[in-house]
């Protein structure tokens, strides 16, 4: 596996797989590696002749320091996975090489998809994330991007920056990889203590039994979401939001919509999960 930080070795890796026309999958990650990466991976390496992995702890989608600094960061520990999982490179920036100067004078917004939700709790966060999906995308050029489901509304975005800005890069997702518990794999689990670590899968159960009641509620969709807060709650979470939506925008779902998607968001202790879970 070569690891490149800089610019010019990249785009020299790129040009060498390019000549020998190779395809390539790109899987941008912020490291932290877990059994969902690597299937991310593992797709890659089924689709495309080379996958490039990136890890960036991206700055600009913290919309807070604290989150960025706790951020749990395991650079050999990655490493080691991602040649053991067949990865053919891993391009790991540093913040000055992505940024530099301090900062880019250029962003990329993506209204409407990127304010509800996430964006609405979570201010500037989507656009730190278009902005450096859109530069790895120019660095690495590949002609698959794979992320995963659990980051719904994530997958959503990128697909629309994609589309709007005519990328010459194909997106594909992966269902969520779960913990035998049902709590979906994320860097975020390594910061919850061991009571938190015990309630957490009461998120994944609380979005099953609220699927599972969406035909006795005839679509009164506002009382179910109420009831999953309540829920989460009495298991020791402090929900920040659980929407019923529609799966193609995350527009509010109507009774006439068959494929719904239940995206919840909430605290264990200082730790923020999110999961979601698609219907129909
Ligand atoms: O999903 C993530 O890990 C990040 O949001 C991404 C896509 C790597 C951008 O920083």
């Amino acid at each position: 596996m070569q690891i490149v930080s800089e610019i010019e070795p990249l785009r020299q890796i790129r040009r060498h797989w390019r000549q020998n026309r190779e395809t390539v999958a790109l899987v941008p990650t912020m490291g932290n590696l877990h059994a969902g990466h690597l299937a991310l991976v593992e797709r890659g390496r089924q689709q495309a002749d080379r996958v490039v992995v990136s890890i960036f702890v991206n700055p600009t989608q913290f919309d807070r320091a604290d989150d960025l600094a706790a951020y749990p960061r395991t650079p050999e520990a990655d490493q080691a996975k991602l040649a053991a999982a067949g990865v053919h490179c891993l391009f790991a920036p540093t913040t000055a090489t992505i940024y530099p100067d301090g900062g880019l004078a250029t962003r990329v917004e993506v209204p409407g998809i990127g304010e509800l939700l996430e964006g609405a709790s979570r201010p500037g966060h989507f656009t730190g994330v278009a902005t450096v999906v859109c530069k790895l995308f120019n660095l690495v050029e590949p002609e698959l991007a794979i992320f995963g489901e659990k980051d719904f509304q994530q997958l959503l975005l990128i697909r629309r920056m994609v589309a709007d800005l005519n990328m010459a890069v194909r997106v594909e997702a992966l269902p969520t990889v779960r913990e035998e518990d049902g709590l979906a794999m994320s860097s975020r689990n390594n910061r919850l203590g061991r009571k938190e670590r015990a309630l957490a899968p009461g998120l994944h159960l609380t979005l099953r039994e609220i699927a599972a009641q969406l035909d006795d509620y005839h679509s009164d969709f506002a009382v179910l979401q109420e009831l999953a807060r309540q829920r989460l709650t009495d298991r020791g979470f402090q929900p920040d939001y659980v929407e019923i939506r529609r799966q193609r925008d995350l527009a509010p779902a109507t009774a006439d919509d068959e494929q719904l998607v239940i995206l919840a968001a909430a605290w264990l202790g200082d730790v923020r999960l999110i999961d979601n879970l698609m219907v129909g």
